[in-house]
């Protein structure tokens, strides 16, 4: 069956309360991931021909996240749900097959759940089919009206609720299956004719009712899927029920994790078996992680690749790779494309940026390494930084093979330190070394006898 598909994505979300005009609804984030991408990739598992989301309200950001997966179009005023699928007519003319709608705020809906509603749509013949829910508090959802037969028959919005429609516990979780060209013959015949004066995409059903068409209804199983977001309350719900299915992947597929609800792992993570995840740990962005690694407790780790058999702890590691069997922290802070080789030990109060450590190299405590390549089984001793900026231009550090950086080193780039060289503690080092150079630079001390009382209390 052809499928085209149509995400809604245009509204406001007034109830975010959000400082930003600019901000859509569907770009707020959960573990990292804006929610309307988490419907995207719900949809992307169906196989569309075509995916069109509709923007409107901070629509420069949506279309900045769809694309270029799906197509953009526009809805300038939000007029209601028809409206906003009135707009996607032109890209949706002349194909057949089904479209499917949906809200780009509900980011827990599963694909598995949207396959089978198409599943359904197919073998039952229907030219639309709705997706619903029994819920014990069915308020603020369109609520599903049943003939005696048990056909559905239409959708009464909860602001056009009389008494016994307002007691109907089955509702409309706003997903359909819909026959394409049926779609649009039809759609024009939504009116404005109800209590919030917009046009409602879910009035389609009683039209197509009206004109003898087949219509169908799906019960979805899991209730926890359809929420949708409203405002910063169901944001947080949502988010503990993605981190659940997150976490809970990864332990099953074996990785130990100590304490799943402080936890943070985005659903772009891959994490190998056997390694451990302790608590207060983030992992966001398209960050891999090999196996037998131990990470955290406390880290904050985003699009990174780590390796296997590392130890990563209360560190952040931002845009960058750490290979094999490495020491990272406590309080390391990895940054723009750090390449950490292997066997490298990267201590305390350690930050490292653009810049790569080959295998065996260290940098145990208290040093800024900046734009520098540091050979392999080099020691750069506690204290050391490099000074890398001039205020103007950065500048590249070289450090070869096996040397020795004393503590307290400041090292003034650009310069090339060999392989074999020592550089002596407290130097301030400006000029190249050469290989098998020891390098001292630093002001001769003077002691002067009996000098100390002049300053000493009594
Ligand atoms: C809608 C359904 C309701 C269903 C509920 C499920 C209608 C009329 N009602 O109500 O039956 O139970 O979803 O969550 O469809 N949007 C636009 N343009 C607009 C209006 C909305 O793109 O002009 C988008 C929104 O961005 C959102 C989605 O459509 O992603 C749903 O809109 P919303 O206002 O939240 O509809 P509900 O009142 O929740
Ligand atoms: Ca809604």
């Amino acid at each position: 069956m052809e499928l085209n598909a149509v995400i809604l994505a245009a509204g406001k979300g007034t109830r975010m309360c959000s400082l930003d005009i600019n901000k859509s609804k569907v770009s707020f984030e959960i573990l990292g991931v804006p929610l309307v991408k988490y419907v995207l990739t719900a949809v992307e598992a169906l196989k569309c021909q075509e995916i069109i989301t509709v923007v409107g309200f901070g629509g420069e950001t949506t279309k900045s996240l769809v694309e270029p997966i799906s197509k953009i179009v526009w809805q300038r005023e939000q007029l209601g749900t028809g409206h906003a699928v009135m707009q996607a007519e032109e890209l949706l003319k002349g194909k057949s097959g089904s479209t499917i709608i949906l809200c780009g705020d509900t980011p827990l809906l599963r694909s598995e759940t949207l396959l089978e509603l198409c599943t359904k749509h197919a073998q039952n013949l229907d030219d639309l089919t709705v997706l619903t829910a029994i819920v014990e508090n069915p308020r603020g959802y369109g609520r599903i009206v049943r003939q005696s037969n048990g056909d559905v028959l239409k959708i009464v919005e909860q602001a056009d609720c009389d008494e016994t429609t307002n007691a109907i516990k089955e509702v409309n979780v706003g997903v359909y299956v819909v026959n394409n060209l049926l779609l649009l013959k039809y759609l024009n015949e939504i009116s404005t004719n109800n209590a919030q004066k917009e046009l409602y995409l879910t009035d389609l059903i009683a039209i197509f009712k009206k004109h003898q068409l087949k219509v169908g209804a799906s019960i979805i199983q899991n209730n926890e899927e359809m929420l949708g977001i409203n405002n910063r309350v169901q944001l947080e719900e949502a988010s503990k029920v993605l981190q659940h299915r997150i976490n809970c992947r990864h332990m099953l597929s074996g990785v130990t994790f100590i304490d799943k609800s402080n936890t943070f792992v985005g659903p772009n993570v891959s994490i190998g078996q056997d390694t451990i995840v302790y608590p207060n740990t983030h992992i966001y962005g398209e960050t891999s992680i090999g196996t037998n690694n131990v990470i955290g407790p406390d880290n904050y780790i985003v699009s990174s690749k780590i390796g296997n058999g590392n130890h990563v702890i209360k560190s952040y590691v931002i845009s960058s790779s750490i290979g094999d069997s490495n020491q990272v922290g406590p309080f390391a802070h990895l940054r723009d494309h750090v390449e950490i080789s292997e066997n490298c030990r990267i201590g305390n109060f350690v930050e490292i940026k653009k810049s790569q450590l080959k295998k065996g190299a260290k940098a145990a405590h208290l040093t800024y390494i900046g734009d520098t390549t540091v050979g392999q089984s080099t020691n750069i001793g506690c204290g050391t930084i490099t000074a890398n900026y001039d205020g103007k231009n950065k500048f590249h550090t070289e450090i070869g093979d096996n040397v020795f950086v004393g503590s307290g080193t400041t090292i003034i780039a650009p310069v090339n330190i060999e392989n074999d060289t020592f550089i002596a503690a407290g130097s301030t080092i400006n000029k190249d070394v050469k290989t098998g150079e020891f390098a001292i630079a630093r002001a001769r001390q003077e002691n002067k006898a009996e000098y100390a009382k002049k300053y000493l209390k009594k």
